[in-house]
């Protein structure tokens, strides 16, 4: 069927790489609950995942570098579509680049070739913010734009971007894609990205009362509450092909805030919360990103909108990291 008339897909297996990681270890239980949990199959490298990920339903060791155990993968548990979630991010590849490619790039190609081998239904393959660099507008950054990003993470995402958008238009593969800002969770950390500590602030408001925070307090980066980064996700992938001209590469924004701003909305719940500065290498990746995006195309494309601001999301970081402290579950 051409990707043109496809519409919702009601049942399928599906597989998530980098299920363990920040985002796929709170997309994958939406899915179990979405597609039943013995259609969902979590898989990863590492062997860490939690328990109850791996106990909730399929679970796999999977290295995306290796295009057989992929292809191997996807025939024997006869799989429909794919949430390409492993990735690594920005600061930890520009400590490790050719891991950052290999990875990034490699895991990407492996899937969508086998996708294309096998007529899979659909694909998703997040992109993100570093895709822009230091000459991109900055402010409202323009769906269609100047993308020479300055990290390895970066460049694996643009090529990426492009690589999917090949695979739909030449193979008519249904590939989908965002460009995520950082996301802000309660579940897993992420890690060895810029925005990381939008997350890590949290924690530590919580267990400490203090933070130090590796970006300037004036930095100001685009970022996304997790129920908001499921919510776009699951939508994109429902949405009506037929209105999408854009596929992998969507601006999706939610809200932007610096250090300073957000550490003012955690005094408002925490007031002796001490924060201090020690910028450090990932300031200047920071420094080459956008600082707000203009999400008009996944607006029109998809009805896009997100529920979260920097008041509700502080407020419900809080009060979910709050109740686990004191029941001695934080684990940080
Ligand atoms: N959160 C990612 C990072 O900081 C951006 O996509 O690397």
């Amino acid at each position: 069927m051409s990707i043109m008339n496809r519409k919702h897909i009601e049942k399928g297996n599906v597989l998530v790489t980098g299920a363990g990681g920040q985002i796929g270890s709170a997309l994958t239980p939406l899915l179990r609950s979405r597609f039943g949990a013995a259609n969902v199959l979590a898989t990863d490298i590492r062997d860490d995942i939690s328990p109850a990920l791996r106990e909730a339903g399929p679970y796999l060791k999977l290295d995306v570098t290796s295009q057989e155990d992929i292809r191997r993968t996807l025939e024997k548990h006869d799989i429909d579509i794919v949430y390409h979630m492993s990735a690594i991010l920005s600061a930890k590849g520009e400590n490790h680049p050719q891991l950052a490619w290999t990875v990034n790039m490699n895991g990407t190609f492996n899937i969508l070739e086998a996708a294309r081998e096998m007529g899979l239904e659909r694909i998703f393959v997040p992109s993100s913010i570093a895709a822009f660099g230091p000459e991109t507008p900055r402010d409202r950054t323009p769906q269609e734009t100047v993308l020479r990003p300055k990290t390895m993470y970066g460049v694996t995402k643009v090529a990426g971007e492009l690589l999917c958008d090949y695979y739909v238009l030449r193979y008519g593969l249904d590939v989908r894609g965002c460009r995520y800002p950082g996301i802000i969770s309660h579940e897993t950390l992420p890690g060895g990205g810029t925005t990381d500590y939008a997350v890590e602030i949290f924690y530590a408001a919580v267990k400490y009362g203090n933070f130090t925070c590796f970006l300037k307090p004036d930095t100001r980066l685009p970022m996304m509450y997790m129920p908001d980064c499921l919510k776009a996700t699951r939508e994109l992938m429902e949405a009506d092909s037929g209105r999408l001209e854009h596929h992998s590469d969507f601006n999706i924004g939610g809200m932007s805030f610096t250090p300073e701003e957000l550490a003012a909305e955690i005094r408002r719940h925490v007031p002796d919360f001490q924060i201090e500065y020690k910028p450090d290498f990932r300031q200047q990746i920071a420094d080459s990103w956008p600082r707000s995006i203009d999400d008009s195309a996944a607006r029109e494309e998809w009805d896009w909108k997100p529920d979260f601001n920097l008041a509700t999301m502080t407020e419900d970081m809080l009060r979910v990291l709050g109740e686990r402290h004191d029941r001695g579950a934080l684990g940080y």
